[in-house]
């Protein structure tokens, strides 16, 4: 099932508990939190104590995303602070295969990112050990970006590789994605749908989260 994760990047961060209460009730289950630490990306968003925050008003799940440095020596902190999933940057692990086993060990869903520059064949040696694959469709560091089209064609490549390998993890893309392009995301074989401007920008969030959903579905009925 196609899902859409709200990236709370775009919301109002003075108001965090009502940005939340505005999506809580379209039937999202998780909340995507970006996490940036100024030198993996050139922005700096927040870490565990707003996801420690976010925890206690919220029973949505929560999919941490680190754009960080050396992600080991901080995921404990995210996994005591709430979050649920923690997604790790190839191009940010020295160590990859461990660090996804750390998170494991953790008894959280681990899962794997890209950026837009490095091909799916960087990662086909964990493909059978992350839960989830997060395909960048922008550069990591801003919302609001332009969504990068050669990621579609990312996606084919990695669904194919899953149905090959008979594996079952969802595909998860983030960046840029919008009303326009979504059909053709869900077409590609993408599973998790990260959305923050098209969510938080939108007048109103709720109804921008419930068309999503319903493109979705559509686009999905038509691939069978
Ligand atoms: C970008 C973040 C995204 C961001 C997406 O570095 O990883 O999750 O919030 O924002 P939009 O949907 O506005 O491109
Ligand atoms: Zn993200």
């Amino acid at each position: 099932m196609v899902e859409i994760l709200p990236s709370l990047l775009a919301a109002d961060f003075a108001h965090l508990h009502e940005e939340i209460q505005r999506v809580e009730r379209t039937g999202i289950s998780m909340l995507h939190l970006d996490v940036m630490d100024g030198r993996f990306v050139p922005n700096i968003s927040f870490g565990p104590p707003v996801i420690r925050s976010i925890r206690m008003v919220t029973r949505l799940k929560l999919d941490v995303h680190l754009m960080i440095e050396e992600p080991d020596r901080y995921i404990t902190d995210f996994v005591d602070a709430g979050a649920d999933s923690i997604s790790v940057h190839q191009e940010a692990c020295r160590h990859l295969h461990r660090t996804l086993r750390m998170i494991q060990g953790e008894g959280r869903r681990a899962g794997v990112v890209i950026n837009p520059a490095t091909p799916v064949r960087m990662i086909e040696e964990v493909l059978d050990v992350a839960d989830y694959v997060l395909l960048m469709s922008v550069n990591p560091g801003f919302g609001g970006q332009q969504f990068v089209a050669r990621t579609l064609a990312k996606a084919m490549e990695l669904d194919r590789m899953r149905r090959q390998m008979s594996l079952e993890f969802p595909i998860q893309i983030d960046g840029g994605v919008t009303l326009k392009n979504l059909a053709d995301v869900v077409r590609a074989g993408c599973d998790w749908i990260v959305a923050g401007s098209s969510v938080f920008q939108a007048e109103d969030p709720a109804l921008a989260v419930q068309q999503m959903q319903e493109i979705a579905r559509q686009a999905t009925a038509i691939q069978i």
